[in-house]
């Protein structure tokens, strides 16, 4: 008897519990009414008289012993059961939000606003989706002009009078059609192009334009506002340049340059070793455009300009892929967030 208490005893201290399973075994072996220990009390009245109580100290004392194991069984289990339910540890530090960006053509067209707004310009929208006569005809584009091919677009075969806007000058006829000068106002918008995707196209690009209509308005006025503006946007010491071109809806018509970012103007690969870089188009007024408009040629001049805004951000930024506007790698995106 005395050797089945002491290997009872022995088995108890021995033994680990960590799940319910094991918990329900070890209770059933050593708890419950047919446990090992409730044998040993049946076995208790074949114990000789004088072992009696001695014996029957030690029996008390194993169930004793197995109720205090059995407690701190279940406590154990209690509190690991749940710490694994337990959703959030409270004490961790919070994660903070992910905020979002401006996007770099967002950043660039709310900047070339501002510097035109400070000289009296106004922001006028129109839609993308146009009619031949405010993308076309008014501006000048005889129909089957070759002119209209440097603009090719997206027609649709039902209603070829409907098309995608290959500029925002269009919005300038709008503004022209419906205000009386004089008229200082900047249409910057997405405009659409049939070009294949590459580095430096895109069938999708965006444009700000600009448009100054009043009395003795003089190309000098021209030259002063882009000049103006071009300091503004990439420097103090940026040079401007004008070089002789053709719009249908401007005359005379010029392209405008400026002064290579990178090598100041001593020549590099991005302006292609001349020293300059085209940033957009412009010209005065052609007076036929007035007329198409509504507004009398013979009083007011004025002039235009056109740019993109991808080709002002790649040139600020110096990007050499225009896709990377659109892939929208938030790496990209956060990368240029840093440096406005
Ligand atoms: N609309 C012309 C283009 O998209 C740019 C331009 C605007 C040129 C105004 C002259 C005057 O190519």
């Amino acid at each position: 008897m005395k050797d089945a208490i002491e290997k009872l005893k022995k088995n108890l201290q021995e033994l680990e519990v960590s799940t319910a399973e094991q918990l329900e075994e070890f209770r059933m072996r050593f708890i419950g009414r047919k446990s090992e220990i409730a044998g040993l009390f049946g076995k208790f009245k074949d114990v000789p008289a004088e072992q009696k109580k001695e014996v029957g100290q030690q029996i008390n004392a194993l169930k004793e012993l197995a109720q205090e194991r059995f407690n701190t069984f279940i406590a154990q289990i209690n509190t690991s059961k749940f710490q694994a339910n337990k959703p959030h540890d409270l004490t961790l530090p919070g994660r903070p939000d992910e905020l979002g960006s401006i996007h770099p053509l967002t950043h660039t067209r709310m900047r070339i606003i501002k510097i035109f707004e400070r000289m009296g310009f106004n922001v006028s929208d129109g839609p993308e989706i146009e009619d031949d006569w405010h993308n076309f005809t008014a501006l000048n584009f005889p129909e089957n002009h070759p002119a209209r091919e440097m603009q090719d677009t997206f027609f649709i075969e039902k209603n070829p009078d409907i098309t995608l806007r290959t500029h925002t000058s269009s919005v300038q006829v709008r503004v022209m059609e419906n205000q009386k000068p004089p008229i200082r106002t900047l249409s910057p918008g997405r405009v659409f192009r049939n070009e294949a995707i590459s580095a430096r196209a895109h069938c999708v690009f965006h444009q700000v334009e600009g448009l100054f209509v009043d009395e003795n308005v003089s190309f000098k006025d021209l030259k002063d506002t882009l000049y103006h503006f071009a300091k503004e946007m990439f420097g103090q010491h940026t040079k401007i340049r004008f070089r002789p071109s053709f719009f249908p809806f401007t005359e005379p018509s010029a392209e405008i340059d400026i002064s290579c970012l990178i090598c100041k103007g001593k020549g590099c690969n991005i302006c292609k070793h001349t020293g300059w870089v085209e940033i957009g188009g412009s010209g005065m007024v052609d007076p036929q455009v007035f007329i198409n408009c509504g507004i009398d040629a013979e009083k007011y001049t004025g002039f235009a300009f056109g740019m993109g805004i991808e080709r002002i951000t790649m040139l600020r930024y110096q990007i050499n892929d225009l896709r990377l506007f659109t892939e929208n790698d938030v790496r990209f995106l956060q990368s240029m967030n840093q440096l406005y």
